[in-house]
């Protein structure tokens, strides 16, 4: 594939920036949009923002994504992740682009016991969030021949996400300092992937012309008990974390217990899985400056 024109929404969140840094590597030409320059439902914008940029891959890096939060507001978690997506795949096929976009493990219940939810598994969403980003793959597929909807779990990056106050790592160092204990969920478990990670498996499954469903992760799964162990590990931070179950409050959003996704899409596309979740994180941290080494 020689390097291509793509526009990338939602480009100063943790994955739009590791995108940026990643595909411009690779010398892609970019125009990387934030909230601030194009705001994904307005529709006279993104009409314009497509003329402007002529993109052969648009990259949809824009979400309403704090879950207790599109509880509180549905109509901007389905302005955001369903009519957004929509309108960027209609656009993406008129313009004959390649439309990627981002959704969510919590597409599933998390109820099973054991094992992790592939791409062939039934989606059993519980919370708005996760009814509007399962919206939102349905709306990617319909519009646009060439969409590419990726399934991401525990996202973390060097940028940090705007509505959420950081990623959970910096929140976790922080609080331990402060607190000088933690308690976590050790009920609830994840693939925790850090966006550079998933920067370049975006990359690759697009070279592997992969396009419909796929999940994309780190390799491996834990609890948010054992993430958080790993982390202070890394840290050299020393604070007593104990174990809790999963408590849901009243009016708050259900979250899947089993957030586990495995993928058989991507091997069968000769894709490479994406390297362990530690391998991972101990790098993120690293060059966050956040390991005992560096801090
Ligand atoms: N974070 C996770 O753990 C996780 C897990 C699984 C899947 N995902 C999915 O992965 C994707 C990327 O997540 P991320 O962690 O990189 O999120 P992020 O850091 O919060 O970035 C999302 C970006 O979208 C922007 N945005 C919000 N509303 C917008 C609008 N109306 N128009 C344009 N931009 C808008 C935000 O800008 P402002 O902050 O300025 O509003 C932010 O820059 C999302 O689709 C998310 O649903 C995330």
């Amino acid at each position: 594939m020689s390097a291509p024109r793509a526009l990338i929404t939602g480009a100063s969140g943790q994955l739009g920036s590791d995108l940026q840094e990643v595909l411009g590597q690779r010398g892609w030409q970019l125009d990387a949009l934030t909230h601030a320059d194009l705001d994904v439902t307005d529709d006279r914008a993104v009409a314009e923002a497509f003329e402007a940029s002529q993109p052969e891959v648009v990259f949809n890096c824009a979400a309403f994504h704090n879950v207790e939060v599109c509880e509180a507001e549905e109509d901007t978690a389905a302005a955001v992740n369903f009519r957004a997506v929509k309108r960027l795949a209609q656009h993406a096929q008129e313009a004959k682009a390649t439309l990627v976009h981002l959704s969510t493990n919590y597409v599933f219940d998390g109820r099973r016991a054991d094992g992790g939810y592939a791409e062939s598994d039934l989606p059993a969403p519980r919370s708005v969030y996760a009814v509007s980003k399962l919206a939102g793959e349905h709306a990617a597929v319909a519009y646009c021949e060439r969409a590419l909807v990726v399934r991401a779990a525990g996202l973390y990056g060097l940028h940090g996400s705007g509505s959420k106050g950081g990623n959970f790592v910096t929140r976790v160092l922080a609080r331990a300092r402060q607190q000088g204990e933690l308690r976590m969920v050790a009920d609830q478990r994840l693939n925790p992937t850090f966006t550079a990670d998933l920067a370049v498996g975006l990359v690759a499954a697009l070279e592997a012309e992969l396009f419909g469903l796929v999940h994309l992760t780190s390799s491996g799964a834990c609890s948010w008990h054992e993430f958080t162990e790993s982390i202070l590990e890394l840290a050299g931070v020393e604070v007593p974390v104990e174990a809790v179950a999963t408590t849901i409050p009243p009016g708050g959003a259900e979250r899947p217990l089993n957030g586990v996704l495995v993928s058989e899409a991507a091997p069968a596309a000769g894709l490479e899985a994406l390297r362990p979740w530690r391998e991972g994180l101990a790098d993120y941290m690293g060059r966050a400056g956040l390991t005992h080494a560096g801090s």
